[in-house]
């Protein structure tokens, strides 16, 4: 018997990096010695308090049955508190915070929970691709943003068409951002909420790299701008916070009737996450070390930064510097498309970087560096590119 699959699943987008993947597995086979700088998956372990605490968790049968429909109420109650501490922002752990498998669930199942076929919402180009899936899956339509170094790859609110405005339902944002390394600032937010009431459109901040900023400031959240909550949610996951990537551990707060949708389509797809995960999860949000651990994380990146910028900058390669995340989005030097020039670091230099037409038309002319590796490395990589001679015009 031959089964096909659903029509719906034909028109998943296809996975851009997975040939890249295949290229650089192929290369560390054949015994080349690859920089890998084309991932997005912290390199460090979880903070020991959370393993610990998880293992106490794991080891007591109360755990091990299944959890309630949409979460411990303890776990909502700990994220609105995490949200009123750094944030100032008061939320409802009832009605205004959801319990997610990881944000990526959430951002994917959106459009489905909130949007009818053949509505359109608005994607930042270059955007993480994943929220593309979202769009296949609810079988909603969607248009782009372009994100513009000359607007610091925020938005240009004026710039988006009235007619295009009126018709989205949605308005997908991610600060700091991935790929650019962008941040917001408090005013943007202000234009931002003020734009989607002009236009009645929702806004959805994935705040997935929310703990990572540099130079002392740390990201300004979506939420803390006044009327935010009339206007939409936030998604803050535990993967980059707390390299929890592998645990799966995300939620989402704001405006309750979109929390009250994410919570009603995930009453028929999962039974909220495994309680042990939960507890921990408590656990990483209240531990009196918590704020330490994760400034030991953010200063790991910002030394990764640092160590790229400044060996990218000698050899005539200037960086948009990031300001949050772990990434720095490079140029491609004149002759190159995205994809030619990381075919040709790998084929030549042994180093993988992320083309960035794979994150959107806009991310033509760009590729993305992970600093998910020691500084030595990141500035091997660079010595071995500087061996190609690309960018010594440039200069
Ligand atoms: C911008 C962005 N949003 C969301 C996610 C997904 O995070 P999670 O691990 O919570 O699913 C990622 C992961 O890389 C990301 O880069």
């Amino acid at each position: 018997m031959k089964f096909e699959q659903s029509k719906l699943l034909d028109g998943l987008p296809k996975q851009f990096f997975a040939n890249l993947v295949a290229k650089v597995n192929k290369k560390i086979e054949d015994g080349v010695d690859v920089i890998n700088l084309g991932q997005g998956n912290p390199d460090k372990p979880t903070p020991d308090y959370i393993v610990k605490s998880t293992q106490k968790w794991v080891a007591d049968p109360r755990t091990h049955k299944y959890s309630l429909f949409r979460g411990l109420p303890a776990f909502k109650q700990a994220a609105a508190d995490f949200y009123q501490e750094k944030y100032g922002v008061s939320v409802d752990p009832e009605k205004e915070v959801a319990i997610l498998g990881g944000s990526k669930i959430g951002l994917v199942e959106l459009p489905w929970a909130l949007m009818n076929p053949g509505d359109t919402y608005l994607l930042p180009d270059p955007g993480y691709p994943d929220y593309f899936s979202g769009a296949a899956l609810g079988k909603v339509k969607f248009a782009t943003v372009p994100l513009l170094a000359e607007n610091n790859f925020l938005p240009d609110l004026k710039a988006i068409p009235a007619d295009v405005a009126k018709q989205a339902k949605f308005f997908y944002l991610n600060y700091p951002n991935n790929p650019t390394g962008a941040v917001a600032t408090p005013e943007f937010y202000k234009e931002l909420v003020a734009w989607a009431k002009k236009y009645q459109v929702g806004i959805i901040s994935d705040f997935a790299y929310g703990a990572l900023g540099f130079d002392g400031q740390a990201p300004v959240s979506f939420m803390q701008t006044p009327g935010a909550k009339e206007v939409g949610v936030e998604f803050y996951t535990f993967s980059k916070t707390f390299n929890m990537a592998g645990w799966r551990i995300a939620f989402a707060v704001g405006n309750p009737d979109i929390i009250g949708a994410l919570n009603l389509i995930q009453d028929h797809l999962f039974v909220s996450l495994f309680p042990a995960l939960q507890y921990a999860a408590i656990d990483a949000l209240k531990a009196p070390q918590r704020d330490q651990e994760i400034a030991k994380i953010v200063a790991r990146y910002e030394e990764r930064r640092n160590a790229f910028v400044k060996a990218a900058d000698k050899i005539g390669w200037h960086a948009f510097v990031p300001r949050g995340t772990f990434y720095a989005w490079m140029p491609v030097p004149k002759g190159y498309t995205s994809e030619s020039f990381a075919n040709l670091l790998l084929d030549r230099a042994g180093v993988a970087v992320a083309p960035g037409n794979g994150f959107g038309e806009h991310g033509e002319g760009y590729v993305r560096i992970g600093l998910l590796i020691e500084p030595d490395r990141l500035v091997e990589a660079v010595d071995r590119i500087a061996k190609l001679h690309l960018f010594d015009k440039e200069d």
